[in-house]
Protein backbone atom coordinates (compact mmCIF):
# COMPACT_ATOMS: atom_id res chain seq x y z
CA UNK A 1 0.00 0.00 0.00
CA UNK A 2 1.84 3.10 -1.06
CA UNK A 3 -0.68 5.50 0.77
CA UNK A 4 0.20 4.16 3.88
CA UNK A 5 3.12 5.87 4.74
CA UNK A 6 2.53 8.70 7.57
CA UNK A 7 1.57 7.62 10.75
CA UNK A 8 -1.85 9.13 10.16
CA UNK A 9 -2.35 7.12 6.67
CA UNK A 10 -0.73 3.89 8.34
CA UNK A 11 -3.79 4.46 11.38
CA UNK A 12 -6.36 4.89 8.51
CA UNK A 13 -5.05 1.91 6.40
CA UNK A 14 -4.87 -0.28 9.68
CA UNK A 15 -8.58 0.40 10.28
CA UNK A 16 -9.52 0.18 6.83
CA UNK A 17 -8.42 -3.43 7.02
CA UNK A 18 -9.90 -4.31 10.59
CA UNK A 19 -13.04 -3.24 8.67
CA UNK A 20 -12.37 -5.36 5.45
CA UNK A 21 -11.63 -8.74 8.35
CA UNK A 22 -14.60 -7.53 10.47
CA UNK A 23 -16.80 -8.07 7.05
CA UNK A 24 -15.20 -10.82 6.46
CA UNK A 25 -15.81 -12.62 9.23
CA UNK A 26 -19.81 -11.77 9.54
CA UNK A 27 -20.37 -12.93 6.27
CA UNK A 28 -19.41 -16.21 7.59
CA UNK A 29 -22.24 -16.01 10.46
CA UNK A 30 -25.65 -17.47 10.27
CA UNK A 31 -27.98 -15.61 8.74
CA UNK A 32 -31.36 -15.08 9.81
CA UNK A 33 -33.63 -17.80 8.35
CA UNK A 34 -36.02 -16.84 5.67
CA UNK A 35 -39.01 -17.43 8.02
CA UNK A 36 -37.98 -14.92 10.37
CA UNK A 37 -37.29 -12.67 7.47
CA UNK A 38 -40.88 -13.27 6.28
CA UNK A 39 -42.14 -12.52 9.61
CA UNK A 40 -42.07 -15.42 11.46
CA UNK A 41 -45.65 -17.25 11.92
CA UNK A 42 -47.85 -13.93 12.11
CA UNK A 43 -46.24 -12.27 8.81
CA UNK A 44 -46.37 -15.91 6.90
CA UNK A 45 -50.26 -16.07 8.27
CA UNK A 46 -51.02 -12.08 7.31
CA UNK A 47 -49.13 -12.99 3.92
CA UNK A 48 -51.26 -16.18 2.70
CA UNK A 49 -54.22 -14.28 3.95
CA UNK A 50 -53.89 -11.65 1.78
CA UNK A 51 -52.40 -13.61 -1.08
CA UNK A 52 -55.77 -15.47 -1.10
CA UNK A 53 -57.66 -12.52 -0.84
CA UNK A 54 -56.13 -10.92 -3.85
CA UNK A 55 -56.34 -14.29 -5.98
CA UNK A 56 -60.27 -14.82 -5.20
CA UNK A 57 -60.90 -11.03 -5.94
CA UNK A 58 -58.91 -11.15 -9.22
CA UNK A 59 -61.45 -12.17 -12.35
CA UNK A 60 -58.63 -13.97 -13.98
CA UNK A 61 -58.20 -17.01 -11.79
CA UNK A 62 -61.19 -15.98 -9.16
CA UNK A 63 -63.02 -18.98 -10.48
CA UNK A 64 -60.46 -21.78 -10.10
CA UNK A 65 -61.11 -21.14 -6.16
CA UNK A 66 -65.05 -21.55 -6.65
CA UNK A 67 -65.06 -25.02 -5.44
CA UNK A 68 -61.74 -24.49 -2.78
CA UNK A 69 -61.92 -24.78 1.40
CA UNK A 70 -60.41 -21.33 1.90
CA UNK A 71 -60.59 -22.19 5.27
CA UNK A 72 -58.08 -25.34 4.66
CA UNK A 73 -56.19 -23.79 1.92
CA UNK A 74 -54.94 -21.07 4.21
CA UNK A 75 -53.95 -23.09 6.91
CA UNK A 76 -52.03 -25.93 4.72
CA UNK A 77 -50.35 -22.84 2.36
CA UNK A 78 -49.09 -21.64 5.99
CA UNK A 79 -47.88 -24.71 7.04
CA UNK A 80 -46.26 -25.23 3.76
CA UNK A 81 -44.43 -21.61 3.48
CA UNK A 82 -43.58 -22.24 7.29
CA UNK A 83 -41.88 -25.50 6.40
CA UNK A 84 -40.32 -24.25 3.36
CA UNK A 85 -38.79 -21.30 4.32
CA UNK A 86 -36.99 -22.99 7.43
CA UNK A 87 -39.70 -22.63 10.28
CA UNK A 88 -40.91 -24.61 12.96
CA UNK A 89 -43.70 -26.63 10.99
CA UNK A 90 -44.70 -29.26 9.02
CA UNK A 91 -46.79 -29.59 5.67
CA UNK A 92 -49.64 -32.08 6.59
CA UNK A 93 -51.78 -31.56 3.12
CA UNK A 94 -51.43 -33.49 -0.41
CA UNK A 95 -48.43 -33.24 -2.96
CA UNK A 96 -48.47 -30.25 -5.28
CA UNK A 97 -50.01 -32.60 -8.13
CA UNK A 98 -53.17 -34.18 -6.13
CA UNK A 99 -54.05 -31.09 -4.32
CA UNK A 100 -54.11 -29.07 -8.56
CA UNK A 101 -55.50 -32.05 -10.40
CA UNK A 102 -58.20 -30.95 -12.35
CA UNK A 103 -58.08 -27.26 -11.91
CA UNK A 104 -57.06 -27.31 -15.40
CA UNK A 105 -54.01 -24.55 -14.04
CA UNK A 106 -52.02 -22.51 -16.98
CA UNK A 107 -48.85 -21.11 -16.27
CA UNK A 108 -50.84 -17.28 -16.61
CA UNK A 109 -53.10 -18.70 -13.93
CA UNK A 110 -49.49 -19.62 -11.63
CA UNK A 111 -48.17 -15.75 -12.61
CA UNK A 112 -51.22 -14.44 -11.27
CA UNK A 113 -50.94 -16.26 -8.20
CA UNK A 114 -47.09 -15.53 -7.94
CA UNK A 115 -48.22 -11.79 -9.01
CA UNK A 116 -50.35 -11.57 -5.65
CA UNK A 117 -47.71 -13.11 -3.62
CA UNK A 118 -45.59 -11.08 -4.65
CA UNK A 119 -47.63 -7.73 -3.58
CA UNK A 120 -48.59 -9.48 -0.04
CA UNK A 121 -45.08 -9.66 0.65
CA UNK A 122 -44.87 -5.96 -0.42
CA UNK A 123 -47.58 -4.82 1.59
CA UNK A 124 -45.74 -6.55 4.59
CA UNK A 125 -42.46 -4.53 4.21
CA UNK A 126 -40.57 -8.11 3.49
CA UNK A 127 -36.83 -7.62 1.77
CA UNK A 128 -36.54 -7.76 -1.87
CA UNK A 129 -34.05 -10.28 -1.54
CA UNK A 130 -36.15 -12.13 0.97
CA UNK A 131 -39.29 -12.11 -1.50
CA UNK A 132 -37.21 -13.24 -4.04
CA UNK A 133 -35.82 -16.17 -1.85
CA UNK A 134 -39.36 -17.58 -1.40
CA UNK A 135 -40.32 -16.96 -5.03
CA UNK A 136 -37.18 -19.16 -6.22
CA UNK A 137 -37.77 -22.28 -4.10
CA UNK A 138 -41.82 -21.57 -5.28
CA UNK A 139 -40.84 -21.73 -8.77
CA UNK A 140 -39.77 -25.20 -9.55
CA UNK A 141 -43.37 -26.04 -8.37
CA UNK A 142 -44.83 -24.81 -11.54
CA UNK A 143 -44.59 -28.05 -13.35
CA UNK A 144 -46.32 -29.96 -10.71
CA UNK A 145 -49.43 -27.43 -10.18
CA UNK A 146 -49.66 -26.29 -13.85
CA UNK A 147 -52.28 -29.18 -16.22
CA UNK A 148 -50.11 -31.94 -16.58
C1 LIG B 1 -46.24 -22.54 -6.21
C2 LIG B 1 -47.54 -22.33 -6.37
C3 LIG B 1 -48.58 -22.95 -5.50
C4 LIG B 1 -48.48 -23.48 -4.25
C5 LIG B 1 -47.25 -23.58 -3.36
C6 LIG B 1 -49.79 -23.95 -3.87
C7 LIG B 1 -50.09 -24.57 -2.68
C8 LIG B 1 -51.31 -25.16 -2.40
C9 LIG B 1 -51.62 -25.92 -1.21
C10 LIG B 1 -50.67 -26.13 -0.05
C11 LIG B 1 -52.88 -26.37 -1.32
C12 LIG B 1 -53.67 -27.20 -0.28
C13 LIG B 1 -53.51 -28.67 -0.52
C14 LIG B 1 -54.39 -29.50 0.40
O1 LIG B 1 -55.52 -29.06 0.71
O2 LIG B 1 -54.01 -30.60 0.78
C15 LIG B 1 -53.38 -25.88 -2.58
C16 LIG B 1 -54.66 -26.08 -3.04
C17 LIG B 1 -55.24 -25.30 -4.01
N1 LIG B 1 -54.58 -24.46 -4.86
FE1 LIG B 1 -52.62 -24.10 -4.91
N2 LIG B 1 -50.66 -23.68 -4.89
C18 LIG B 1 -49.97 -23.08 -5.90
C19 LIG B 1 -50.47 -22.61 -7.07
C20 LIG B 1 -51.82 -22.44 -7.31
C21 LIG B 1 -52.40 -21.67 -8.39
C22 LIG B 1 -51.59 -20.95 -9.49
C23 LIG B 1 -53.74 -21.72 -8.25
C24 LIG B 1 -54.83 -21.05 -9.05
C25 LIG B 1 -54.66 -19.95 -9.72
C26 LIG B 1 -54.02 -22.56 -7.09
C27 LIG B 1 -55.25 -22.90 -6.62
C28 LIG B 1 -55.51 -23.82 -5.65
C29 LIG B 1 -56.84 -24.29 -5.30
C30 LIG B 1 -58.15 -23.85 -5.93
C31 LIG B 1 -56.67 -25.23 -4.26
C32 LIG B 1 -57.77 -25.96 -3.50
C33 LIG B 1 -58.06 -27.29 -4.14
C34 LIG B 1 -59.14 -28.01 -3.38
O3 LIG B 1 -59.69 -27.51 -2.40
O4 LIG B 1 -59.42 -29.14 -3.77
N3 LIG B 1 -52.82 -22.97 -6.55
N4 LIG B 1 -52.43 -25.15 -3.19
Amino acid sequence: MSRCRSATERGLCAALLALLLAGCASSGTPKVSLYERLGGSEGIDAITFDLLARSVADPRIADDFAEADLVNLHERLVEQLCALSGGPCTYTGRDMRAAHAGLGLTEADFNALVEHLVDAMRARGVPLSAQNELLAILAPMQREVIRQ
